[in-house]
């Protein structure tokens, strides 16, 4: 794992940033895409370099996540939620920015035919990710399998409460998503991962530091090869050896590109 401490959320964005641009140059890329507000400066920073020129235009875009039982378009769904942040924002063709088919008659076969498009379109070149509270990752609570696939899961209480900050009322947060699977993410070539804010120093700790555990789906990081966890010092302020990644960053040697 590659962990990069920046001194505030706009730099952790502008290497996150400089990850996506250099995926970019390949002709199909295909980008995982995260919701939640850790990304949310990284996509500012993307359309502001789309506005001077960063073309999406053959990009494709696969989120990680979806609500279960929120009317098709509903503001907070996270389909609504990526185009309003992110995707109308730049040149990528909307039909190519897909999300879990939770309006499908069949939610089991629904998954199955969203494992198959990212296999289909090549897999997954950069998967953003943020961390939630509890450690989860796209929206796999602990205790979720390390092999897990796109399948339905049932939200935590705390994961509800941290995300009613979204919603009119508490009580309309859903309970149920689709989301892709740890197995599934564990398949990107480079899963990116990033986290500002002293909220998340533990969860950042014990999934960098800590054992590999479904009880902390963001350790299952330490099993892929191509991992970088980008953090602010807020969030990296829990993590024992602080002062190695910071020198290994400084020492990066510069053949080690993004590509
Ligand atoms: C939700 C999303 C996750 C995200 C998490 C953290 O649960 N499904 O993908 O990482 O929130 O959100 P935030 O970045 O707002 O702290």
């Amino acid at each position: 794992m590659e962990i990069i401490i920046t001194p505030d959320v706009e730099a952790a964005a502008s290497i996150v940033a400089d990850i996506v641009e250099a995926a970019l140059a390949k002709p199909h890329p295909i980008l995982g895409l995260a919701t939640g507000s850790s990304p949310l400066a990284t996509y500012r920073e993307l359309i502001r370099r789309h506005e001077g020129g960063l073309s999406l235009a053959h990009a494709t875009a696969f989120l990680l996540d979806e609500y279960i039982g929120l009317e098709p378009g509903h503001a907070e769904s996270y389909r609504s939620v990526i185009g309003r942040e992110f995707t109308d924002q730049v040149d990528i063709d909307p039909a190519r920015v897909h999300a879990p088919g939770v309006h499908e008659a069949s939610l089991p076969g629904a998954c199955g035919a969203y494992e198959e498009a990212i296999r289909k379109a090549g897999g997954v070149d950069v998967q953003l990710l943020g961390i939630g509270n509890d450690g989860h990752i796209g929206f796999n609570e602990p205790t979720s399998s390390l092999g897990s696939r796109t399948r339905i899961k049932t939200l935590t209480e705390s994961s509800r409460r941290d995300n009613a900050r979204f919603f009119d009322d508490p009580e309309e947060v859903p309970h149920h998503v689709l989301t892709q699977g740890i197995g599934t993410i564990l398949e990107s070539r480079h899963l990116v991962l990033v986290a500002t804010g002293a909220s998340k120093a533990e969860p950042i700790a014990l999934a960098v530091e800590g054992p590999l555990t479904a009880m902390m789906p963001a350790s299952a990081l330490q099993l892929h090869p191509r991992a970088t966890i980008v953090v602010d010092e807020a969030a990296a302020s829990k993590l024992k050896l602080a002062d190695y990644y910071r020198d290994v960053f400084a020492r990066k040697p510069s053949w080690q590109t993004w590509t």
